[in-house]
């Protein structure tokens, strides 16, 4: 499956309202991301959305790089531009469950997402978002969210290699790139719209695929497993963790630096 990227198929099959409507295909970019965040605000439409077939310089979180084989994954922005400068940590983990409800179509594994931004099956990462958002002033100008899927890729790099998982490795049907994309827009227009609403349904919906929720976890901050558990009680309107302490205080955490360890596994050298 080492094909281009079709973008009349996509065009034909795209069901959104405007979401991926202004959609600008290019075989190699650096970054997606990047691309996006020097056009000028006026040329950026809502829901424009950038999609290259090879990334030479792909950009994950914390500093990481997101490598994926030419032809064979999505690699995609969207650009945003809401009103709100705020809650952009529930609008992504909004975008996560809208891409895990399209993958599930096509698994009988289970799609789960591992707060802030990582959809996960059986442990292993299916795909990842970077939101970035840029500010004129105070005034939010937009937000980019930066979408990789694993989907055709056989082979991950070897510090990947048990930690990463492609869609075609687990998938009951047959997939086509150009028509995920079209699904997966639909269903982040439908949860942006959740989203601008402040819709309570869509937290319920997140909470119901979100890894360690309602269970005693550990925390993991910097690097640093902390010593106390806590009891995963979901997360904010905002998208911070909140945290019920062995206290019983409710602790809530934003930062990207919290990772979560459900108890269940063996807990990770720090
Ligand atoms: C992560 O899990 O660390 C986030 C990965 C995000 C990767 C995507 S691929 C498209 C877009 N362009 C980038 O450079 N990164 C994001």
């Amino acid at each position: 499956m080492c094909k281009p990227f079709h973008v009349d198929v996509f065009k034909e099959n795209l069901m959104s309202e405007w979401m991926g409507k202004d959609f600008i295909y290019k075989k190699e970019v650096d970054s997606t991301n990047l691309i996006l965040k020097s056009v000028p605000s006026e040329k950026l439409n809502q829901g424009t959305t950038l999609l290259a077939d090879y990334q030479a310089k792909g950009r994950g979180q914390y500093e990481k790089k997101w490598n994926s084989d030419p032809f064979r994954d999505l690699t995609f922005t969207i650009a945003l531009k809401p009103k709100s400068g705020t809650r952009y940590t529930l609008l992504t983990l909004g975008c996560a469950k809208a891409l895990a409800d399209v993958l599930q179509k096509y698994t009988d594994e289970t799609i789960r997402i591992k707060w802030p931004n990582d959809l996960m099956v059986r442990d292993k990462k299916i795909g990842g978002i970077l939101t970035e958002s840029i500010f004129m002033g105070n005034k939010p100008d937009r937000v980019l969210i930066g979408i990789g899927l694993n989907i055709y890729q056989k082979k991950f790099h070897a510090s990947l290699s048990n930690i990463a998982v492609s869609l075609q490795q687990i998938a009951h049907k047959p997939i086509t790139r150009e028509i995920l994309l079209c699904e997966c827009l639909k269903e982040i227009e439908e949860v942006y719209h959740q989203w601008v609403m402040s819709d309570p349904n869509l937290l319920v919906d997140i909470h119901k695929i979100l890894i360690g929720y309602g269970e005693w976890v550990k925390l993991s901050i910097y690097n640093n497993i902390q010593p106390d558990k806590y009891k995963f009680i979901g997360i904010s309107n905002k998208g911070e963790l909140l945290m019920l302490n062995e206290q019983l205080d409710v602790n809530k955490f934003s930062y990207e630096q919290v990772r979560i360890i459900p108890c269940k596994q063996p807990v990770p050298e720090a």
